[in-house]
């Protein structure tokens, strides 16, 4: 009864499926939304977002729904679990899972994998909207920028937004996992535009390695209007 009561409404069947291409699909469970779903905050997750407006209630509320489906999805969770927020703002997964999520106004997604699969994940959606040179030369490295011309295909400014989006997903994995802040500039991006992969890699020598690992793989596809990434560690590596 109880169980019942808490129940919180699944989000929409009818899920596009970006992130779910860019993911090992035997190793990661992946639910993603429309943005514009309208899904209630869980009571016991009101909390965390109880000061905010109605767009980042919405969001927050959208990303813990697709977390719990995919948390269901490896038999993690039921469907009233709570998905606490831990004081740096990363979900807290249950124990011996993984996860991350992304939201935008028109997408959302959780990714979760069980950790004696993968160490750590992370995956974002951005706008596809060009960065502009200033601050792309924020996000990029000297170096990385200078690649970007090259890779043809599109604008610099597009795949400097890659670049941002594949920062941020290896934030996202590399953060829970070393309790350690990370600056654009140190890291940087490779990228295989005809393949569709990237590889993330640690420049700065004083942070901390993910469990002896200082690169990350991950994949990145281009929408009508966004951009998507995600980076992935297997434990075994
Ligand atoms: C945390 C951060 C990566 C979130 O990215 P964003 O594009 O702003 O927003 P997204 O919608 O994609 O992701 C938000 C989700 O990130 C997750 N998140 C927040 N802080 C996190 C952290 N420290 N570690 C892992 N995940 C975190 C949360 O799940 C959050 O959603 P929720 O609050 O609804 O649960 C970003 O705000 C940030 O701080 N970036 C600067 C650090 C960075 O990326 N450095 C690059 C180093 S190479």
């Amino acid at each position: 009864m109880v169980r019942a009561a808490l129940a919180r409404p699944a989000v929409a069947r009818t899920l596009r499926a970006m992130f779910r291409s860019l993911l090992p699909p035997d190793a990661v469970a992946v639910v993603e939304c429309a943005g514009t779903e309208d899904l209630p905050v869980h009571p016991a997750e009101e909390r965390w977002v109880a000061k905010a407006g109605p767009k980042r209630r919405r969001q927050f509320a959208q990303g813990r729904a697709c977390a719990r489906q995919a948390l269901q999805r490896l038999g993690a969770a039921d469907e009233a679990a709570v998905i606490a927020r831990n004081e740096d703002r990363s979900p807290a997964w249950p124990t011996g899972f993984v996860g991350s999520i992304s939201h935008t106004d028109a997408w959302c997604a959780a990714a979760v994998a069980r950790r004696e699969r993968v160490l750590a994940l992370g995956i974002d959606v951005e706008s596809r909207e060009p960065l502009d040179e200033a601050l792309a030369r924020r996000i990029c490295t000297p170096p990385e920028w200078e690649a970007l011309a090259g890779l043809g295909d599109r604008p610099a400014g597009e795949w400097a937004k890659l670049v941002f989006s594949a920062k941020e997903s290896f934030y996202k994995a590399y953060f829970p996992e070393t309790k350690t802040g990370l600056g654009f500039q140190q890291a940087k991006v490779l990228i295989d535009p005809g393949a569709g992969r990237l590889v993330v890699e640690l420049l700065a020598d004083d942070k901390p390695s993910l469990a002896g690992r200082r690169r990350a793989e991950g994949r990145f596809g281009f929408g009508d209007r966004h951009v998507f990434t995600a980076v992935v560690v297997e434990t075994q590596g």
